[in-house]
């Protein structure tokens, strides 16, 4: 059995939220995901409804509860909208739970098997930080672009031209990151990629710690923060202040094009987070050329950064829900594998302008 098959790709990204209905508005008419499929009391769901969203690769789906005193209304009440479940592809779901068993995972999940018009789904709840989940899911004696229990909706396409997801960020606590690191590594696999310490990513008052871990050369990637004592509150202290107990903080969209992608979502009326101008005036000096015009990327406040395989473009939008936790980032790599260590400095900067609007620096 080769260990570097056994996850194949992040299949779904799932979110309990207060009204998915909303989530799902907003993904189409803002974001640029088509609804592909619904589930709810009209498919024979009584407890949840659900809605499936997809843009290139990048499937999200946005579930809300019908009854209090549900995981998804405790889940929301403690954390807010958030997301609740990674999910994973799995080419043999058995030797994934093997392999990861035998690498003493305590919990590494029951497989169980769901059946519906398209054949019989296995799959097995992995716990990961906080209320997060991994299920991991094995569609070999399955054959339908749905989930069971769902059923097709008709909706167009109105893509922003997102290709798929990037990558998706954990935040934990202080002295949690390396344990996780060693959890996923260790337990499941998957390999350092690389890490930054708070040197790296520090301003004048706030740090964190990173390390990325990735499966299958990239193909599932997952940047792990902690916050490091700065002299004001981390922006990992402030999302887990908030959102109460580790969990995601962002999802990067992957594009071809960043600048038409940003364009369309701005002017659907995504914020995104400043850059201040300065940056846009050392930018050259910082990663060399690049195609892109820069008084376009100053404009739209674009971000940059290069490291010795190319260069990458990338921006950051403001919390997505009420509570200042979970936000967006759309990059478009041109050739780097990296994630904008160079940008963390300026780009943190701005992020604490906008913690100090709300009191938390
Ligand atoms: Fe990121």
């Amino acid at each position: 059995m080769s260990t570097d098959s056994l996850f194949n790709s992040v299949d779904s990204i799932e979110f309990y939220v207060g009204s998915a209905k909303q989530w799902a508005y907003f993904h189409e008419k803002a974001m640029g995901f088509k609804l592909v499929g619904y589930s709810g009391p009209e498919t024979g769901v009584r407890d949840r409804t659900s809605y499936l969203m997809q843009q290139g690769d990048a499937r999200l789906m946005f579930t809300g509860f019908l009854y209090r005193q549900s995981e998804i209304s405790r889940h929301v009440e403690l954390h807010g909208d958030g997301v609740k479940d990674i999910s994973i592809d799995v080419s043999d779901i058995n030797d994934t739970i093997s392999f990861i068993k035998e690498n003493g995972v305590v919990n590494p999940g029951i497989v169980a098997k769901q059946r519906g018009e398209g054949g019989i789904i296995s799959k097995a709840e992995l716990k990961t930080f906080g209320d997060t989940v991994h299920t991991l899911r094995d569609y070999g004696e399955w054959d339908s672009e749905l989930p069971p229990g769902f059923k097709e909706m008709k909706s167009v396409d109105n893509s922003l031209g997102v290709k798929k997801v990037d990558h998706v960020v954990g935040n934990v606590e202080e002295n949690k990151m390396d344990p996780w690191v060693s959890y996923y590594v260790k337990g499941l696999g998957f390999n350092t990629f690389m890490s930054f310490d708070d040197k790296d990513i520090s301003t004048k008052y706030s740090a964190l710690k990173s390390k990325v871990v990735e499966y299958g050369g990239g193909k599932i990637v997952f940047p792990i923060n902690e916050p490091a004592l700065g002299l004001k509150k981390s922006q990992i202290q402030e999302y887990l202040d908030y959102y109460e107990t580790p969990g995601v903080q962002h999802i990067a969209l992957g594009t071809d094009d960043i600048i038409e992608t940003v364009r369309k979502l701005k002017a659907n009326g995504i914020q995104f987070l400043e850059t201040p101008g300065s940056y846009y005036d050392e930018l050259e000096d910082r990663v060399g050329k690049i195609d892109e015009d820069l008084d376009v990327l100053r404009e739209l406040n674009i971000l940059v950064d290069r490291d010795d395989q190319g260069y990458l473009l990338q921006i950051f939008t403001q919390p997505i829900g009420d509570r200042p936790t979970f936000f967006y980032e759309v990059i478009q790599r041109k050739g780097a594998t990296s994630f904008g260590k160079g940008n963390f400095k300026a780009l943190f900067e701005s992020i604490e302008r906008e913690q100090e609007k709300r009191g938390n620096l």
